[in-house]
């Protein structure tokens, strides 16, 4: 996906972090070292790119398949693995690591591994976290002192790995018990935006720009909370030029906002002449499409354990400096994105109704009762 020609281009169409400097939170910061645990596939080039657009020294860590060489002179690159081989990060120092590459069932053994090897090296450790921390997403507000996973109130069967947010919930136990009082963490929900590979917000905005009639689902009431990769990043620069320590949400905006709003300023960013259908969403999960799925990405029901999933207040995290770009913006850029991509990955679709999918249910609704 990622190589040193879209790197630099990218630095020039999507440089969030430059265009915000005359922010107070953002103005004058001292240079840092920082280490990046990841530095390519999704996230890790918009923090690079925002990382030097605002004059910090970058290194990153990965095992160099997803993007190696991808930034040139610019960066510096190690490579090894988490799970095996530290060897390049042996005797070095920064002043912060940006951790955003421990997502595996063995990320509290990364987590371990690293701050074992960099406590001493380092002043402040950044951990990339997740919203699926939390053992559930019942409470309205949402904040980031509701509960998380753990093996006593979720066990997991002997002999299995431990599932992705576990995983994640036990890797942050893991960064604050070797660097107490040193240690932010940050729970993004669903990322969004240019580059991202896995199309689960890119099918509304190319949806929805191709016209017609579009199914969505539910009655347009259930609230949705993602982020934006560029105020993402720009939030976890923030929060490393203030050396901001504690727990933070990263979705948004403020509150959540209802679906039926998202999609239209998706139509907005896209300029598209497109009519919604809305489906209720136990009708489609009758048939075999549930929400937060591959063929229902970005939805969620506001109800029971997940009444909360979208409307988490972001008080101490807007305090903190998140800001929510205009979803209008992340669809107008993240459907320029997909338009520069080649033809048969763009046929290929990872996430979203096919085109027969979406009419098959859309006649079956009409034709309800
Ligand atoms: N995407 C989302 O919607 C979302 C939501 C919430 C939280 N998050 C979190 O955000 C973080 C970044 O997500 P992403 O989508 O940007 O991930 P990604 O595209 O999969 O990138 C992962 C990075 O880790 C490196 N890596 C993978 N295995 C490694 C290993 N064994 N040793 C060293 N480096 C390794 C990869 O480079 P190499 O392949 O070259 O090693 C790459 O730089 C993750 O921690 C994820 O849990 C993501």
């Amino acid at each position: 996906m990622h190589n040193r020609r879209t790197f630099l281009a990218s630095t020039v169409a999507f440089s969030a972090c430059a265009a915000s400097a005359p922010d107070a939170m953002f103005a004058a910061p001292a240079k840092k070292r920082i280490l990046i645990l990841g530095g390519t596939g999704f996230i890790g080039p918009h923090q690079v790119r925002c990382a030097l657009a605002r004059g910090h020294q970058v290194t990153v860590f990965n095992r160099g398949r997803s993007g190696k060489g991808m930034f040139g002179d610019h960066v510096e690159e190690l490579v090894g693995d988490r799970g095996s081989d530290l060897e390049a990060l042996k005797g070095r120092t920064w002043d912060v690591v940006i951790d955003e590459s421990a997502s595996q069932s063995s990320a509290p053994e990364w987590v371990e591994r690293s701050t074992a090897l960099l406590r001493d090296r380092v002043d402040q450790y950044l951990l990339v976290s997740t919203r699926s921390v939390y053992l559930d997403t019942s409470r309205v507000p949402m904040t980031a002192a509701a509960p998380v996973l753990t093996r006593e109130n979720s066990p997991v069967a002997a002999g299995q790995p431990l599932g992705y947010g576990h995983a994640k919930a036990y890797a942050e136990k893991a960064a604050h018990a070797a660097m107490p009082g040193r240690v932010t963490v940050v729970r993004p929900g669903l990322i969004i935006g240019p580059e991202d590979d896995t199309d689960r917000f890119t099918y509304w905005p190319v949806r929805i720009a191709r016209g017609g009639e579009v199914l969505a689902p539910g009655d347009g009431s259930d609230h949705v909370q993602n982020i934006d990769v560029r105020d993402l990043v720009e939030f976890q620069t923030k929060l490393v030029e203030n050396r901001t320590l504690g727990v933070f949400n990263a979705v948004g905006p403020q509150g959540g906002q209802p679906f039926r709003q998202f999609l239209e300023r998706i139509q907005q960013g896209v300029q598209s002449t497109a009519t919604f259908t809305w489906v209720d969403a136990d009708f489609l999960a009758g048939r075999g499409v549930r929400p937060y799925s591959r063929e229902l990405p970005a939805f969620q029901v506001m109800r029971g354990r997940t009444a909360g999933f979208a409307r988490f207040d972001l008080s101490p995290e807007i305090a903190a400096g998140l800001t929510f770009r205009p979803t209008e913006a992340t669809a107008r850029d993240t459907l320029s994105w997909w338009q520069t991509l080649p033809a048969e990955r763009r046929a290929a679709q990872k996430a979203g109704l096919s085109v027969a999918r979406e009419q098959e249910l859309l006649a079956a609704w009409r034709a309800r009762a």
